[in-house]
């Protein structure tokens, strides 16, 4: 990994921003290997010395997760030259990272979005080969049923010829508009939507709750994100 700037390897605990660093190491508080640095600019490498923060050792993180509550109006790209992207809502530090999405949601679609720097761990939880659910809460005009419950279970050809494998579908409430959590293990494109709409029941609204064993932080506000604690980030390395 090799040295690097002390407030940098500091604020990637996502604990305090580069401002607050500055600070603390002003206070004295940062140690290096027991010793005060001389300033926030100084270089260490963080896989090496030992760091602490008021007498705490530093968390060092080497790469950046961050969940998101994606609002709808978003691109899950990393720059377009077309309209805001899911990038835009994180602060200037954080963009700097490198980070991208796992995976895309549409620009109309909400909720759960992870982004990473971390290409290794993002690309195994995409890959089908390791079948990781994402639950979805998605709202159709027209009375979803049973029927429709089975066709999900049995998977279905879409009319393009898309194969989508057997999916979950749990109506919540059926009636003029109807509201389900679907299930997917895959992520083909648009996968939700031409799915409900094979059934003739388009989705009105769609909302990620779920990725594998990660739920979306209800006291994030939509537009929100926060890093991943250590429990979240070890519950997806095994996932
Ligand atoms: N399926 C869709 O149709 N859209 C999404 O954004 C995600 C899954």
């Amino acid at each position: 990994m090799g040295a690097q700037r002390l407030d940098k390897i500091i604020a990637s605990t996502g604990r305090w921003s580069r401002r607050e660093v500055k600070g603390l190491i002003r206070q004295g508080r940062v140690l290096v290997d027991g010793l005060p640095p001389r300033s926030p600019e100084e270089k260490a490498d963080p896989e090496q010395a030992e760091i602490t923060v008021d007498g705490e050792a530093l968390a060092y993180r080497r790469y950046t997760w961050v969940m998101l509550n994606k609002p709808a109006g978003y691109l899950s790209a990393t720059e377009d030259g077309r309209g805001a992207t899911v990038l835009d809502l994180l602060p200037q530090e954080l963009q700097r990272r490198g980070l991208f999405p796992v995976g895309r949601l549409d620009k109309d679609t909400e909720g759960l979005l992870l982004l990473t720097n971390e290409g290794g761990l993002a690309h195994d939880l995409l890959s089908p080969r390791h079948h990781v659910d994402k639950v979805y809460r998605a709202r159709t005009a027209g009375r979803l049923t049973e029927v429709d419950c089975r066709a999900f279970a049995e998977g279905m050809t879409l009319e393009d010829g898309t194969v989508c494998q057997s999916a979950g579908l749990e109506i919540l409430s059926a009636g003029e508009e109807s509201e389900a959590l679907v299930t997917l293990r895959e992520g083909k494109f648009h996968q939700v939507k031409r799915m409900l709409a094979q059934r003739g029941k388009p989705v009105v609204y769609l909302e990620r709750l779920r990725m594998g064993n990660l739920t979306l932080d209800g006291a994030l506000e939509r537009g929100q994100f926060r890093f991943l604690t250590e429990e979240e980030l070890e519950a997806l390395r095994n996932f």
